[in-house]
This record gives C-alpha cells, structure tokens and sequence, in this order.
C-alpha cells in the first residue's frame, strides 16, 4: 500500500531526529512491500524564519491532504519572545492540534528492562511498569479564555480550565476503549475535584461513561497524589485519563520511568489525519550535537503504523528493533551509563536498522 505522510521536522533537535525516523520507514517500506510518499511542510520556528507565520496556510493545507503527520519538535530561544500568537508553541502546534480535532494525545510509558539502571529511579520501583497516559488535548486552560489586563496600575493575567460535558465524555470513551484492549483493564482519572469545579464535572462524567464499560474498572485520583504515586508505585497504573495541563505535567514525569524524555513517543489522534511526534521538546542546548536520542521519534513512527495504518506487524518490529539495539548496550547520552556504548544520533539509527535487517 501507498502512504501519504506529511513530514514536519520544525526546529532544534526535531530537524535531527526526523530524518532518522524516516530512514526506519524506509527500511519498513523496502522489507513489508509499502510505500512511503514523504512531503515536507514549515512548522514553528523555521516557518517563522521562511514565511513571517509559525503555521503557513500551505503546512496546514499539505496535514490535511496527508494520511498521518510525523513532526519534530518546535521552539527555541530566537522565537520565545515573539508576541503570543507568533510563538511556535501557542502559534503554531496549539492550532494544528485543534485543526486536526485531535483530541487525544496518547503516551505510553513503560520500563525497558536494559534500561532499568539508566533511570534515576530504583530498579525494584520500575520493573513491571506498563501504563499509557491519555491525554486531553484540545481543551482546558490551553483553550480556555486567556487575557491579559492592567487595572489600577496592576496587571494580571489568566487562563480558564474549561471543560464541556462532550469534551470530557469522548476522551473518557476513548480512554476506556483503550483499558479493554489490555489485560488489566484499569481506567484511573485523574482530577482536581476536591478544588476545581472543571474536574467536578470530568469526574461526574467519568463516572455516567463507566456504566458503559462494566469490563472496565474506574477509578479516581487527584493529580496531586497522582504525582506522586507515578514515583511511589508506578506499577500500580494501566490507563490513566486526565485533562490537557495534568497530562502535559505528569507525562514528562511519567517518561523518567522509561528511563528519559528521549524515549517517549507519542501519537495525538481524534481526527481524520492523526500527528505522530516524541514527547520531548527542540532541546536547544543540545542541538545540532548529534547528540539527539531519535528513539522518542522512531517509536511515534510505529505508533503511526500501527494506528493510522494498521501495519502492526511492521509497528511491532520497530519495538522489538527498538529493545534490542538497548539490550546490546548502544546509548545515547540521555541514557548512557557506565559499561555501554555511547552513540550519536545516526548511529544510534543504524543499530536499529541493522536490527530491522
Ligand atoms: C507537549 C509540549 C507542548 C504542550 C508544548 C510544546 C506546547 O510540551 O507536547 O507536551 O504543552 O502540549
Ligand atoms: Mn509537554
């Protein structure tokens, strides 16, 4: 089969990473008989650099005529202090989510065995961890009514988390769709609801989309001891749901469980065209280092396979490729340790096609 894949390194370390992950499809394309059509668009701060906006009209028009979207990451120090709707963040990959009607960010975290002493975390707490975060990701304080105002010589500023019933109840579903396709089948939500009334409501919610889901198993946690128990006891987690801020939070710290934010994918879906990217950011200190970890990236790709494509297979066999070159002893600096051997970020790329092989 033919697929179209709208390919948006953006900046820093994305315009590393992305080249690598299409080299994995490649090697996809040429062993599993597919084709893969890659078409470069502008997105963040590069697109501010060619054209004046962080998300060209065309960026949008080629997402929109694509089958999945592979991004990189966005931003840097030369962009931070554009105004507001000029930053990359909030200019450009904020209205691509909401283009797209891409609800749902989907973050699976878990521990990679020859990854158990990279992470600052103890081994005996890590071992056995395997949950996703679901993520809200077109609602809350990010979307919410935002202003700025000065009153009396003082000036203020807010955000609103606002959250409608439909909004919470589609992500909700998806959550429990999700928690029936695994063993355990455990739905935890996450909320403020002994404070903020938006969660009030999520966990009421929650709550009525239960009572379709008899197989599934609901519970309810503050986001505060949610923070917590991630460190405590990860392993107690299977699908955890929760709204876009508590989501963006707990998912850079759920990541530490795989040991670095370098290695965790993740795929934003809802819509017609689904966005694959990592979890992490452009890294601007790194960049241009070669020292990027592509695996974040390479593991959005098999998400990509696996849920816009149906190519499980092919999806399956990154992983594998993925838990092998780590199991050889081949690091990237985010997670090197003593005893292995450090790579770079095309090198890193090569052991994983060599595994493909
Ligand atoms: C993420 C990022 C983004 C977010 C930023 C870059 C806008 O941190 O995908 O988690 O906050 O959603
Ligand atoms: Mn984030």
């Amino acid at each position: 089969m033919a697929y179209r894949i709208a390919v948006l390194p953006g900046d820093g370390i994305g315009t590393e990473v992305v080249p690598q992950a299409i080299r994995v499809l490649d090697k996809i394309a040429e062993k599993y008989g597919h084709q893969f059509e890659y078409n470069q668009g502008l997105i963040g701060g590069a697109a501010i650099d060619a054209t004046g906006h962080p998300l060209p009209e065309e960026t949008l028009g080629l997402c929109y005529n694509s089958d999945a979207v592979l991004l990189g990451a966005i931003g840097g120090p030369k962009w931070d202090n554009l105004p507001t709707h000029l930053r990359p963040e909030v200019g450009a990959l904020l209205p691509l989510r909401k283009e797209l009607g891409l609800y749902a960010n989907i973050r699976p975290c878990r521990m990679y065995s020859a990854l158990a002493d990279a992470s600052t975390l103890k081994k005996e707490v890590l071992e056995g961890t395997d949950m996703v975060v679901i993520r809200e990701l077109t609602g809350g304080m990010y979307f919410g009514p935002k202003g700025r105002e000065t009153v009396d010589g003082v000036e203020r500023a807010w955000d609103t988390m606002l959250y409608s019933t439909p909004e919470i109840e589609r992500i909700v579903r998806l959550a429990f769709e999700a928690a029936r396709k695994r063993t355990r089948k455990e739905v935890c939500s996450v909320d403020k609801a002994n404070v903020l009334e938006a969660s009030r409501l999520w966990r009421e919610t929650a709550i009525r989309v239960a009572a379709d889901y008899p197989d599934v198993t609901l519970t309810h946690m503050y986001v505060d001891n949610a923070a917590m128990q991630l460190v405590r006891n990860p392993r107690q987690f299977d699908v955890v749901v929760t709204e876009n801020t508590f989501g963006d939070i707990l998912t850079d710290q759920a990541s530490m469980l795989s040991a670095s934010l370098g290695m965790l994918p993740s795929a934003s879906i809802g819509g017609n065209v689904a966005l694959y990217e990592p979890a992490h950011g452009s890294a601007p200190d790194i960049a241009g280092q070669k020292k990027a970890n592509p695996l974040a990236t390479i593991l959005s790709t098999a998400m990509m396979l696996e849920y816009s494509f149906n190519l499980v297979t092919e999806a399956r066999a990154i992983e594998d490729a993925v838990e092998k070159v780590l199991s050889k002893g081949f690091r990237t600096g985010d997670i090197m340790e003593a005893g292995k051997t450090l790579v770079n970020t095309e090198e890193m790329t090569d052991r994983v096609l060599e595994e493909l092989a």
